[in-house]
């Protein structure tokens, strides 16, 4: 797949003023990335200053996380028919942070799926095992269950999937590229079991934990790794750049 994509994950961070100067001084970096299809995902109150920030540059918009109920007394949650309507192409589900930080359950993340895809959002839907599932030798059963219960009744799904071992996320310990790129193809070749038309073929499967712009060429470089999801380093606005320059320029 010729598609590269590079996702920043804001997480709990940036006001709508930090916002502003981000981009100020990102977006007259970005040269020579058409290459590269580049999101952000902010927080919720970043989202409406950015869709007009991005408006003509190509950029996509993305959110971090949404409930899957359309509508209703669900205090403080925001449904995927509000990301729509606020310029959202992407949302990121099941993000480790939000399944060990705050409960989220494979089911959950199932409805939250479904809900992103009858709205028209593509979801960022990201798997990956801990530290002690990972050194009992469980990663691809992790993987397998949480894509398998994930995608429970999803048909053909427009779709992100992102590797991202909990393990690397935030520590500065990547996984090694091959090992990346083994659990990618397997994901891969989950997602087949699916198949019609090279469905699975077609389907981005980004990396993320701990990417830089030191690592990020190696995992692009992968047969089945298809970009990035890019949490600490995206929120320096030169490294961010410097990222996406170089998987444009490989
Ligand atoms: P990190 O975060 O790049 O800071 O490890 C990645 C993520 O959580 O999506």
């Amino acid at each position: 797949m010729d598609r590269v994509l590079i996702a920043a994950n804001w997480k709990m961070n940036k006001t709508v003023g930090e916002a502003h100067r981000y981009m100020v001084d990102f977006l007259p970096r970005l040269t020579g990335w058409e290459k590269t299809e580049v999101i952000i995902c902010p927080p919720f109150t970043c989202l409406a200053y950015l869709r007009e920030a991005l408006e003509n540059t190509g950029i996509q918009l993305g959110a971090q996380d949404v409930f899957w109920e359309p509508e209703g007394a669900f205090t403080g949650e925001i449904s995927a028919a509000m990301l729509a309507d606020m310029g959202c192409r992407y949302v990121i589900i099941g993000h480790s942070e939000r399944r060990h930080i705050l409960g989220e359950n494979d089911q959950d993340i199932n409805r939250k799926l479904k809900a992103a895809v009858s709205c028209g959002l593509v979801p960022i839907f990201c798997v990956g095992e801990s530290l002690p599932e990972r050194e009992q030798g469980q990663t691809q059963t992790v993987v397998r269950e949480q894509l398998e219960q994930g995608l429970a009744g999803l048909e053909l799904p427009n779709l992100v999937v992102a590797y991202e071992p909990v393990w690397a996320i935030g520590t500065g310990v990547n996984a090694s590229p091959a090992d990346a790129q083994g659990i990618c193809a397997s994901i891969r070749r989950y997602l087949g079991g699916f198949q019609v038309n090279d469905w699975a073929r077609d389907i981005p499967i980004l990396y993320g934990g701990s990417v830089t712009a030191r690592t990020i060429a190696a995992f692009t470089a992968q047969a089945d790794i298809n970009g990035a999801l890019v949490g600490g380093a995206s929120l320096d606005p030169e490294h961010f750049a410097s990222i996406v320059r170089l998987n444009s320029d490989g």
